[in-house]
């Protein structure tokens, strides 16, 4: 069987990738002649573990183009796995969907699947059949199949080799079957129902998260403001395997290229068919107002930042990748320049993406050491092994002020004791601190 995947972004090249080390041949598409190149070499356009390695584990399965009638012309499936981005009204800008599917319509000379593994609007994949059909260059029959993916970046690879489930989103029986073949050699529970459901499912599975995150977020403030404790709060609604204990884990916020996008994208939908997603809106909320809640803190130690030396640890939006997208770094860090502070940031390799939004007013260190030196006030907005590793007592040594606002509870509150410093952190007892009190 041979493949075809456009777009080589987080689920097109992953796609291609893990369907190579399950023995396929997959021609990867992509406009960009630069990011094709640097595939060819062996180098991954993206920050992801474990990527490139296989990407030369499997060099001889995988071909790399720019060439699209050439790797779509003869493909028995097709992959559309291109980004959809949010619009300023919330919606899912299709832009790059639709041309990579009026280009498969030009391209293809033989009956093949075209599979929708982009997160699209329910409906979208009705449309992008019938462009495809409106296209067409050659009298062939395509079967449409929605199957959205469920990697998360950081274990990208492991997501897709070993799936949650497999959803296959079908109107006939031979884009269900061919799929089916595609994926025989994946250990995972298949699930075939009709397009619009797998559609649905896709969104419903990462607002149904946001919104988990947003609720234990906000059971996290109102734990800080009674007294009682978010981690052990969790860990004991998680025994309940109705609840299930992931995505318990309080913090500043949910952010990358998932979450943010498709809860607005839902709830921009619904609101299309004039109904209201209501539980998806205040999840959205919580999130935004969760996101500058290590701001609000500053304010208990601190009439403002301004002059003050402030250590920001943690830029991304989560450990294990270097996306900027969505993180609270990026709603932060310009208050605090507002605020006229002076600031070190640290991130082990987010920070060359950030300098590109800020080049000027951020001070980049290359360790963390370097960051606390002689700081007042130390932000933390990503959970990096690093920061986790790095010893508490090292914070009161380095820095002129050893107050530290904890965005993802990185430390255990003993240890925060011991260390002598004043420690805040999400949903918590703050350490070392009488509540309110100004610096
Ligand atoms: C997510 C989904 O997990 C994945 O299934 C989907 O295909 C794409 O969106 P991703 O955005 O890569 O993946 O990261 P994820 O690990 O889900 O984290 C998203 C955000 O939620 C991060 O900002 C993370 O810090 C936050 N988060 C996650 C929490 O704040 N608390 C948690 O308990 C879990």
């Amino acid at each position: 069987m041979k493949i075809a995947v456009a777009g080589t972004g987080y689920v097109g090249l992953v796609t291609g990738v893990c369907l190579a080390e399950k023995g396929f041949s997959v021609s990867c598409v992509d406009i960009e002649e630069r990011k094709v190149d640097l595939m060819r070499s062996g180098i991954s356009p993206i920050f992801e573990p474990g990527l490139e390695e296989l990407m030369i584990k499997n060099r001889k399965k995988l071909n790399f183009t720019t060439n699209y009638k050439e790797a779509y012309k003869d493909a028995d499936v097709i992959f559309i796995g291109v980004g959809t981005p949010e619009k300023h009204d919330g919606s899912a800008n299709l832009n790059y969907v639709y041309s990579a599917a009026t280009e498969i319509a030009e391209s293809i000379e033989k009956d093949c699947v075209v599979v929708v593994k982009s997160t699209v609007p329910v409906g979208t994949n009705d449309k992008i059949e019938e462009l495809i059909k409106s296209n067409l260059a050659h009298n062939v029959k395509v079967h449409l199949a929605s199957n959205p993916e469920f990697l998360a970046q950081g274990t990208a690879l492991k997501d897709t080799l070993n799936p949650s489930r497999i959803v296959i989103g079908v109107e006939d029986s031979i884009a269900g079957e061919i799929l089916q073949e595609v994926y025989k050699g994946f250990d995972a529970p298949v699930l075939v129902t009709n397009r619009k459901s797998a559609e649905m499912i896709k969104y419903a599975s990462n607002d149904f998260l946001a919104l988990k995150i947003s609720f234990i977020n906000e059971i996290a403030n109102l734990c800080e403001i009674i007294g009682a404790d978010i981690d052990d709060v969790a860990l004991g609604m998680g025994y309940d395997n109705r609840i299930g204990n992931r995505f318990l884990n309080a913090g500043i916020g949910y952010g990358g290229s998932c979450f943010p996008k498709d809860t607005k994208a839902l709830h921009w939908l619904a609101n299309f068919h004039d109904n209201e997603l209501k539980t998806i809106k205040a999840a959205i909320d919580v999130n935004e107002n969760q996101k500058i809640k290590l701001i609000k803190k500053s304010r208990k130690y601190f009439n403002s930042l301004k002059g003050l030396n402030v250590a920001v640890l943690g830029l991304t939006f989560k450990p294990g990748t270097d996306d900027l997208r969505e993180a609270p770094s990026l709603v932060n860090i310009p208050i605090m320049l507002e605020d006229g502070a002076n600031i070190k940031a640290w991130d082990p390799v987010g920070m060359k993406n950030f300098q590109k939004k800020y080049p000027e007013g951020v001070t980049y260190c290359f360790t963390i050491e370097e960051t606390l030196k002689d700081a007042d006030l130390c932000f933390i907005f990503t959970e990096w092994d690093e920061v986790k590793e790095f010893g508490l007592s090292k914070y009161r040594q380095l820095m002129r002020n050893p107050i530290i606002l904890d965005g993802r509870n990185c430390y255990d509150l003993t240890s925060a004791k011991k260390a002598n410093i004043i420690y805040d952190s999400m949903g918590r007892e703050t350490i070392n601190s009488v509540k309110g009190s100004l610096v």
